[in-house]
């Protein structure tokens, strides 16, 4: 089983021209850990899903925003958050603890529940494509 996880994997992360140590980790780690293969498709879905949460609705693009090139802005801090995007920002993606700490809090704050592994692979799946 181990050796078909890491199969799929490998098929599916194969045709990004970006992926980085933290990255293929992650995704292995997730993706071992939900037993399911990641879908871009998905996490994209789940990207713009709201969801209603202290009276308002909330999601991942109420912060980053629609368009993932673009910078986004904190709903509540009104601080400004850097576009999301490879394309247009290689700073992302780089550090595993940094990618955990902020699907935890972000989940939380968007979704009111911590994403499980399969979200969570589907999601950076989507934001690598992007
Ligand atoms: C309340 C505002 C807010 C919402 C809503 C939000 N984020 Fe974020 N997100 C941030 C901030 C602030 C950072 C950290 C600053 C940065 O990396 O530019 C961040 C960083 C991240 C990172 C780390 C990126 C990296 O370079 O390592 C990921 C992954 C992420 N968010 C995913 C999500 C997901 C998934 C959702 C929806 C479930 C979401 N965010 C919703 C504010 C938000």
């Amino acid at each position: 089983m181990k050796s078909l996880v890491f199969g799929l994997l490998a098929c599916v992360a194969a045709p990004f021209a970006f992926t980085s140590p933290a990255t293929d980790s992650l995704l292995e780690y997730y993706q071992r850990d939900s037993q399911v293969q990641a879908s871009i498709s998905e996490g994209k879905q789940l990207w713009f899903k709201s969801q209603f949460i202290n009276g308002q609705e909330r999601s991942c693009t109420t912060c980053h925003g629609l368009d993932l090139t673009l910078t986004g802005k904190h709903q509540r801090t009104m601080k400004l958050i850097e576009p999301m995007s490879l394309k247009v920002n290689n700073k992302r993606y780089m550090n595993e603890k940094k990618i955990e700490k902020w699907f935890k809090r972000n989940c939380k704050w968007a979704w009111g529940r911590e994403c499980t592994s399969q979200e969570k692979s589907d999601i950076l799946m989507f934001l690598l494509a992007e």
